[in-house]
């Protein structure tokens, strides 16, 4: 079956390739962090994004959607790029990006929900709900390392990300269900 809607067709393939930039980030992150349980933790986000990427793919061989090999190419040299860069940036940039870029990447799975649903399609909301979520854990978690960084309020200002901004309006603490869900990132 193919599916007609080619904004989704497009994220989905987006996705998947981000996903892989994402995992080689926080491989060269994880590497360049010196605290033991800082090292767990990036590790296990990388994890994270690595089965991301695998339930983003059997999504799309469903459909015969193949990866772009455009966006396989950009976003292997971006992940690179920036797992190298951990080495020599020191520890607030790393993780003050990282939070930015997850922050951004909440809203992928619920607008991919909310594009598979115009085309009558709800079986994958399950999963994507769980993606969404699981990348709303990753920002909060970068969000509360760097809570009480002196530097975080000057960042704020400049990304328009840090302790009070953020890119979704996904809260943990209060949860919408799967069906509710199509409400988020509306704006
Ligand atoms: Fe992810
Ligand atoms: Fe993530």
């Amino acid at each position: 079956m193919n599916i007609q809607h080619s904004k989704l067709v497009k994220l989905l393939q987006l996705a998947y390739s981000a996903e892989k930039a994402a995992a080689f980030a926080y491989i060269g992150h994880a590497g360049s962090v010196r605290n033991p349980d800082e090292k767990v933790a990036i590790k296990q986000i990388e994890m994270d994004e690595w089965q991301h990427r695998e339930t983003v793919l059997s999504i799309m061989q469903r459909y015969d959607i193949p990866p772009s090999r455009y966006y396989e190419i950009k976003y292997h040299i971006i992940g690179r790029i920036i797992s190298c860069s951990c080495y020599v940036i020191g520890w607030f940039m790393p993780y003050y990006f990282a939070g930015r870029l997850e922050s951004g990447n909440v809203c992928e799975y619920f607008i991919m929900l909310r594009y598979f649903n115009e085309i009558e399609i709800s079986e994958h909301d399950g999963v994507l709900y769980e993606m969404g979520m699981k990348e709303k854990e990753h920002e909060v978690y970068f969000q509360k390392s760097l809570e009480h960084n002196p530097l975080l309020p000057l960042f704020e200002r400049i990304f328009g990300w840090g302790s009070k901004s953020s890119f979704n309006d996904v809260d943990l603490d209060n949860k919408s269900s799967v069906e509710e869900s199509t409400g988020y990132c509306k704006r």
